[in-house]
C-alpha cells in the first residue's frame, strides 16, 4: 500500500511478516505477530496503538537495534542485513537522549564525529539545522538552559544534521504542551517540504497522526499486526478543528 500521493516502486520501507518475541518471567512474550507495512518514499507514515503493542520495538527493528525472530525488513530496496546507508538513517527517541555536558551545536556535531567530516564542515551544517529549528542564538547554551520544546528541536536538528534520507521518530512530541507540540508539526512539515525524506512515527495521538501523516497504520494489541492502514487525503496544512479532519480522527478512533 502507498501512502497519499507517493508511489512506491521503490518503497523506503517495506516489513514483511515481521515476528518478534521477548521473555517475560521466564515465559515467551509474543509482541509482534506478523507485522506487514510498506512506506512508500518520501512519505509520512504514522504508527498508532495502544501502549505496551510493541510500536518501539518495531521502529527498534526498523533501525537494526534489534533483530526480528522472523520476516523481513527492506531498506531503500535492499535487505537490511545488505543495506549500507545507515548515515541516512536517523532514529529519534522518545527521550531526547542530548548530552548534558555538550552545547547545543557540540550536540549536534556529536552525530557527524563517527564520519571522517572535517571540522569546519561539521560545524558549518550544525549551524544550519539550529537555524532550521530557529534556535541558532541558542548555540552555547547547555541543556539544561533549555526547555523542553527547545530540547525537542535540539534532539529534531541532530537527526537532520546527517541528511537523512529515513527519519524515524518514537512519541517525539509528546512531552510538549500543545502550543509548542503544533509548532514542531509545522515544523516537520516544513522540512518535509523542502528535503527529500521518509518519516516514519510512532504516536498515541490520534490528533498529530491526522495532521501529520500521509498514511496512519493502526497497531492491533499484542501479539501486534497492522490492523488498518488509512491514507489520509487532505491537503495541508491540516486544521484540527475542520470536520474533514474531525471525520478522520472519529473513524481512527473507532478502529483502536
Ligand atoms: N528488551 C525487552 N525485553 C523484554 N521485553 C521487552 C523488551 N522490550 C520490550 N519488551 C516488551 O514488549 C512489549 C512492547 O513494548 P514496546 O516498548 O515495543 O511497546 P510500545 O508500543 O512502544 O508501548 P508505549 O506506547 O508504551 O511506548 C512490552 O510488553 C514490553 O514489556
Ligand atoms: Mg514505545
Amino acid at each position: 500500500m502507498t501512502g497519499g500521493n507517493h508511489t512506491s516502486g521503490n518503497a523506503a520501507i517495506r516489513l514483511t511478516g515481521i515476528d518478534k518475541s521477548f521473555s517475560n518471567a521466564g515465559e515467551p512474550l509474543a509482541v509482534l505477530g506478523g507485522i506487514d507495512l510498506t512506506v512508500a518514499q518520501g512519505a509520512i507514515v504514522a504508527l498508532l496503538g495502544a501502549s505496551g503493542s510493541g510500536k518501539s520495538t518495531l521502529l527498534n527493528i526498523v533501525a537494526g537495534l534489534i533483530q526480528a525472530d522472523r520476516g523481513e525488513v527492506c531498506l531503500q530496496g535492499a535487505a537490511s542485513s545488505e543495506f549500507n546507508d545507515w548515515q541516512r538513517l536517523s532514529y529519534m527517541f522518545q527521550e531526547d537522549r542530548l548530552l548534558p555536558w555538550r552545547s547545543t551545536l557540540r550536540n549536534i556535531e556529536f552525530a557527524l564525529e563517527a564520519g571522517s567530516m572535517a571540522n569546519a564542515e561539521r560545524r558549518r551544517r550544525a549551524r544550519e539545522v539550529l537555524q532550521l529549528v530557529d534556535l541558532g542564538a541558542f548555540e552555547k547554551a547547555f541543556p539544561y538552559q533549555l526547555s523542553g520544546g527547545m530540547r525537542s528541536r535540539v534532539a529534531l536538528a541532530r537527526s537532520l544534521v546527517t541528511e537523512p534520507a529515513i527519519l524515524l521518530m518514537d512519541e517525539p512530541f509528546s512531552r510538549l504542551d500543545a502550543l509548542t507540540r503544533a509548532q514542531m508539526h509545522d515544523e516537520i512539515l516544513r522540512i518535509h517540504r523542502a528535503k527529500p525524506l521518509t518519516i516514519l512515527f510512532v504516536t498515541h495521538d490520534v490528533e498529530e497522526a491526522v495532521v501529520l501523516a500521509d498514511q496512519v497504520a493502526v497497531v492491533s494489541p499484542r501479539p501486534a499486526t497492522i490492523r488498518a492502514t488509512i491514507n489520509i487525503e487532505l491537503a495541508r496544512p491540516r486544521d484540527p478543528t475542520q470536520a474533514e479532519v474531525t471525520r478522520y480522527i472519529q473513524r481512527l478512533r473507532d478502529l483502536i
